[in-house]
């Protein structure tokens, strides 16, 4: 039995994102508009948001590609993270109704006229179906410095394959709901999907990886 894990309520939450170099007051909004609609806990928490923030500064991170933007509270805080002229972040929705209030948080950022070296107002957000998506554009992605698994749970195997076949060398790759909300251990399949997903990344020689225990769990992955 694990004996020393705390749980987070959300005052440890608060103090732990008080600690960080940077915080994500900023687009607070964003995250409040997930509750219009029934599904707002599918955003990463808070702190995830500001790990993932983390880690692309701590890493020189500047191009994002995220797989499933919801009503992108991650996009715009990741691409919070990401500096210089050339960073950029796409981020792919099959929802439309979530793509659209994502476009819609996007126009509000911009009429605020707040300065975030311009990257979340140009962050792109496009409505597709991912993975046939990506593949189409695989000369496009292979590209980018990461990606951010974050969509269709039962396809993430693929995704893991496309990034071992195309990305470059030294490419990130985060993926979340390891734990998919305690259920990992169940059969369902999402659940199954994202083992298969883990299973890929365990026997692949060109990845190296390790878990990060913040929200609902990532791995993080480095292409060797
Ligand atoms: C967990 S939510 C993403 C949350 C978002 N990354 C955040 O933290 O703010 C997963 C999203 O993936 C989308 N999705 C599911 N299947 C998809 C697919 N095949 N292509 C693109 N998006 C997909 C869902 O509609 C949902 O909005």
């Amino acid at each position: 039995m694990t004996i020393n894990q705390t749980p987070i309520t959300d005052q440890l939450e608060e103090f732990l994102i008080a600690i960080g170099p940077t915080n994500n007051d900023h687009i607070g909004y964003v995250f409040a508009s997930a509750f219009a609609f029934d599904e707002p806990f599918q955003q990463v928490s808070k702190l995830q948001a500001l790990t993932l923030k983390h880690y692309i500064l701590a890493n020189n991170v500047k191009s994002v590609l995220e797989v499933g933007t919801f009503v992108g509270f991650s996009a715009f805080s990741m691409a919070s993270g990401l500096s210089g002229n050339r960073s950029k972040i796409t981020s792919l929705e099959v929802n439309e109704g979530f793509h659209k209030q994502a476009l819609q948080n996007q126009n509000e950022y911009r009429a605020t006229g707040a300065e975030c070296d311009g990257i979340i107002e140009r962050i792109n957000f496009i409505c597709t179906d991912a993975y046939p998506h990506i593949t189409e554009k695989t000369d496009e992605y292979s590209k980018y410095d990461m990606v951010f698994l974050d969509g269709d749970k039962e396809n993430y195997s693929l995704y893991v394959q496309w990034f071992i076949d195309n990305a470059k060398s030294g490419a990130h790759l985060l993926i979340d709901n390891i734990l998919f909300k305690g259920s990992i251990l169940g059969d369902g399949k999402y659940a199954k999907g994202i083992k298969r997903a883990i299973e890929t990344v365990k026997s692949s020689q060109q990845l190296v990886h390790y878990v990060v225990p913040v929200g609902d769990c990532m791995l993080v992955v480095r292409k060797k």
